[in-house]
Formats: structure tokens, sequence, C-alpha cells
């Protein structure tokens, strides 16, 4: 089908995935193979590559791209790219896996099933501690993403991968589309300019508020939420879902915007995810990305706007996509909507503002915060949440 939508990162839409009469021979090749099992991180990097969610990449990486991304925010051949996606092992691992350069090693499910291939161009030693500076921009261990780094081996192994049963990760297969059926999805509703909402949280008025008025320039909606690995004590993906359906049934036109789910971790990375997240869903079709305050942040440790920044250190066609940035929203009594600092004059008096941690605590007591927070329809299903939990 002849679209309009904008091209993936790199220019081609990649895809790893050995489906048909192709799988059978690669699975019994792979069975007398050294085994790598993965780990979940790693599977869903597998899933995302194979798919070409992580378009232009076709495997892991080796030393130069790796080297490149952290100190530069770009592949060794100039092409935009934030973060690393690589395979670490321990050194125990990688000398028990017997394998060498140019080998083909198996990939396989923690179980040990194996459902892919991948052929060991490069091996390096990957160091926390410079990662987790150019990366996260500390090497404070209380981040979540840095305390996964350095649990995590220190040897990477780089190359191209193969996937010939998968995707694995597939916690919502009603809602899992890979970048080819967004693409296709998109094409057949007429839509040319998507905006893609990335969230980890329950949607509340804020959120409604950015997606909104990105509809208003775009086509249609793709409310994107991320459903892999997240920090404990962020709200299940199952209940997100859940608070997005009511959302969107009850306060969006359906023509107009899709939900389906991201099966990526999370890295907590702000402002460098924010760029990352932007390219993903540049392959899944999306010409537009939202991108509000302290995005993919945790803690303190990102400034409000750095994942606004970030983005001037590259040109607009390195990007090739339009960026929606948003400053801090809430309601104001006095204008009667949402707004910013930007659209708002009057003062604090007349804006409703509470904390994430207050409205944690309210609905866990079974309360519904103000609406102008949380719409009554989302909080319904949180407070369950709380019950069932
Ligand atoms: S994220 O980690 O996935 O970025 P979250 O689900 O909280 O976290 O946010 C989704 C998007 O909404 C991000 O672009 C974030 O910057 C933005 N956002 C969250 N809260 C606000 C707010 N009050 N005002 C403006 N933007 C916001």
């Amino acid at each position: 089908m002849s679209t309009h939508l904008i091209s993936p990162h790199g220019g081609t839409l990649v895809n790893r995935v050995v489906t048909g009469e192709a799988s059978h021979a690669f699975r019994a090749f792979a069975e007398g193979l050294p085994r790598l099992s993965l780990d979940a991180f790693t599977l869903s990097d597998l899933d995302l590559l194979a798919v070409g969610a992580y378009s232009p990449l076709t495997g892991f990486m080796g030393h130069q791209d790796y080297e490149s991304v952290l100190h530069t925010m770009r592949l060794a051949d100039g092409t935009a790219w934030p973060l690393p996606i690589v395979l670490r092992v321990t050194e125990e691992t990688w000398r028990a896996l017997g394998a060498d350069l140019g080998d083909t090693v198996a990939l396989a499910t923690p179980g040990g099933r194996p459902i892919g291939l991948l052929e060991v161009r490069d091996v390096f030693a990957v160091d926390p501690d410079v990662e987790a500076i150019c990366v996260f921009g500390t090497a404070d261990r209380q981040h979540p993403g840095v305390a996964r780094l350095y649990r995590w081996g220190r040897v990477a192994i780089g190359g191209p991968i193969w996937l010939f049963d998968g995707p694995q990760i597939v916690p919502f297969p009603h809602y899992h589309l890979e970048p080819a059926q967004t693409r296709r999805a998109f094409a057949e509703r007429g839509w040319r300019r998507v905006v893609a909402f990335q969230t980890r949280n329950p949607i509340h008025r804020a959120h409604e508020h950015l997606m909104r008025t990105a509809l208003e320039v775009v086509d249609g909606l793709l409310v994107h939420p991320l459903v892999g690995e997240t920090k404990a004590d962020d709200v299940p993906a199952w209940v997100r879902l859940r608070s997005y359906e009511r959302l969107i049934e009850t306060y969006f036109p359906k023509d107009r915007v899709m939900l389906s789910v991201f099966p990526a971790a999370m890295r907590y990375a702000g402002p460098r995810e924010a760029v990352f997240h932007a390219l993903v869903r540049k392959n899944y079709g999306c010409s537009h990305f939202i991108v509000g305050r302290d995005h993919a942040g945790v803690g303190g440790y990102y400034g409000p706007y750095e994942a606004h920044h970030v983005f001037e250190r590259f040109r607009h066609e390195e990007l090739g996509m339009t960026l929606l940035f948003f400053e801090n929203a809430f309601y104001c009594h006095r204008c009667g909507s949402m707004v910013t600092v930007k659209t708002c004059p009057h003062d604090e008096r007349h804006h409703v503002r509470l904390s994430g941690t207050n409205v944690r605590r309210m609905l866990a007591a079974g309360q519904h915060p103000p609406g102008e927070i949380l719409r009554e329809e989302v909080a319904s299903v949180l407070i369950e949440s709380y019950h069932v939990s």
C-alpha cells in the first residue's frame, strides 16, 4: 500500500523476523549452537529490534556505535541515536558460551528456548561508571536506570540478530501492533500526520490537555503507553490500560485516536530517553511526538525542561519529525480550562495543583481527587485497583 506516512528513521523499516519455512530452518540450525538466555529487558530489545521499532539498528550495538552513542548521541555513521542498545553478559557467561568472533549463537528465552540468532561481530567491555554519567547524567545508584546498569554484566556482544520465534514480550495481545501494523492502520484511516503520546502513568488532566491540544493540529493520535519493565512503584500496566480505555471511550472521538502498547522497558534516562521515545515512534509511523514536563524523568535527576533542550543538539533533518513541546499544564479556575504559564495570566490562587504523592494517597484511601486533576472515570479505575491489589 502506498502511503504518505513519515519515513522510518534511517529510511527503511528494518525487519529481522523470520517466518514460514525459513523459521523452521533457523530453529533447526539454532539447536546445535551455543545458547544464550536473555532477561526480560534484553528480550524486549530483541523483539523491538526485530520488528523495526529501533530502525535503523539491525542488531545489538558493536563497540564503535556504543562509544559514539554515549559521547555524541549518534551512531558511528552519524545517524541520531541517543541510547545504547546492548546485549550484556558477565565474563563467566561469555566464557562459558564458548563462542568467538564470527560465530553465530542462539538467543533464548529466560527458560532456555531458542528464539533467535546473533552473529557475533564484536565483543567489548562496558564501563558502568562512564555509561551512567553519559546516559543518565548521574552515577547515583538510587537512580533506577543506573542501579540496573550496575547489576548487569560488563561484557557486551554486538552483531546482527534474527528472530524466528516471536515477538516474545506481548503482554496485551489485543493492543499489540508492530511498526508495520501501526503504519498500515494509519494508512487505512487516511491519517498522514500522526502524533504519538508516550506515557507510563494513568492519564491525568495535564496529559489529556497535551493530547487534545496536539490532536488539533494533526490527523490522528496514537496513545502509546510503555508497558515493558517499569519501577515497582509505577502503576501496573494492566491498570493503566483500563484507565486509558475509559478515558478514550468517554472523552475522545474514536475515529481520531488509536490505543496500542509499546512493549519496551523504561530506562528513566530523561532527556536521552525523550529522543529515543520520539525516534522509535517515528518508526511506528508518527510524524509528531509530545514532550512535556520532565519526560521520562525520575526523582529530581533532570530539570523539568531538559528533555526539551536536548533536541537542540540535533538539526531538524536529522530527526525528520516534529516535536511538540509542552510546559507544565494545570487547571486554572479563572480561565476555566487547562493552561500553562504560556497561556494563563492568573496567579497561583486560581490554579489547582496537587502533588503526585497526594493524589496517590487520596486514591489509596478510596477518595476521588478533584476532577481538575484526574477524570472521575480514571480515578474509579485506580481506586478499584487499590482494592484488588
Ligand atoms: S513518561 O516517563 O512516560 O514521560 P508520564 O507518563 O508521566 O511519564 O508522562 C507522559 C508525557 O506527559 C511526557 O511527555 C511528560 O513530559 C508529560 N507530562 C506529564 N505530566 C505533565 C504536566 N503536568 N504538564 C506537562 N506535561 C506533562
